[in-house]
């Protein structure tokens, strides 16, 4: 029997087909149309910090080494491989980011943060004669979200601190939200692992949106972070006597309303 089609059939599969494709435009389009939300410019943001953290992270036996003079870690070097793990971590292309918008603004001016603490430190980096130089992750976070600071001139701040008793840098203790949100929070038993905490609140007299990032202690964080408590580490600290798995670090980024 050879098949015919049903006139009312076709009439069917037009109707549905339009139908499918208008749904699913209307999907699409409020994705590329709409301006990314705090809460993914927030995790962005946090993202792009990791990756950089990373290249000194898997450059450190290099940096440490003082038989070489030259490292070859410029600015540049170091935001391309940042860049390159930011890719692979989120799928997104920091180059695809419309860079008028507020989240490309925002991850401009911390490409550009990467690059200005990277070209700061390259007598450091460089220094040959030197072992250890105290250039590691954490301290290169910290000098990245200042130069942020400067960048992202008021709009944003990014800053990685720690349960009070276990910051080493003055600098980076938590303010009195973070501290509440880590005691009554991130500390709890019952806390999601890894989950963040975002509120909206009261910051500087601004209104801001405030985004919580739990990270927790590695058995690569131990060599300093670890036991014996109160032995000095390589970095001349006393070890907090933390144990792999404890919240051990918190990204903290603070996005202020216009
Ligand atoms: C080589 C020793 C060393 C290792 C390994 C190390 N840290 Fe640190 N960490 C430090 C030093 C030194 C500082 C102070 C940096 C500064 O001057 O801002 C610090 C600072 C920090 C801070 C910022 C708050 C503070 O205490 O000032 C966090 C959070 C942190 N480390 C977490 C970690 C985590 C998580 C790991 C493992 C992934 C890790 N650290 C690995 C030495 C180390």
């Amino acid at each position: 029997m050879s098949e015919r089609m049903d006139p009312a059939c076709s009439f069917n599969r037009l109707f549905f087909g339009v139908l499918l494709i208008t749904s699913l435009f209307s999907f699409i389009e409020p994705l590329q149309a709409e301006p990314a939300d705090d809460a993914s410019i927030a995790t962005n943001l946090a993202d792009m910090l990791r990756a950089a953290r990373q290249v000194i992270s898997s450059n450190q036996a290099r940096i440490n080494d003082p038989n070489l003079g030259d490292k070859g870690l410029t600015g540049q070097v170091v935001l391309q491989q940042a860049v390159e793990i930011f890719k692979k971590a989120t799928g997104t292309d920091p180059s695809s980011i419309d860079p008028t918008s507020r989240f490309g603004r925002l991850m401009h001016a911390q490409m550009d943060a990467i690059v200005e603490a990277t070209d700061a430190n390259q007598a450091t980096i460089n220094a040959k004669g030197v072992g250890f130089k105290g250039f590691i992750p954490a301290v290169f976070a910290r000098l990245v979200n200042e130069s942020f600071e400067n960048h992202a001139r008021n709009e944003a701040q990014i800053k990685v601190t720690a349960p009070e008793q276990l910051v080493r840098n003055r600098k980076s203790r938590p303010d009195q939200w973070e501290s509440e949100v880590i005691r009554v929070k991130l500390l709890r038993e019952d806390w999601p692992r890894g989950q963040a905490y975002a509120a909206e609140v009261e910051t500087k007299g601004r209104t801001a949106y405030r985004m919580m990032m739990p990270e927790y202690y590695a058995n690569s964080c131990l060599s300093c972070h670890g036991s014996p408590k109160g032995e000095t580490d390589v970095t001349g600290y006393p070890k907090e006597g933390g144990k792999e798995g404890d919240l051990g670090a918190i990204i903290s980024v603070t996005l202020f309303k216009q």
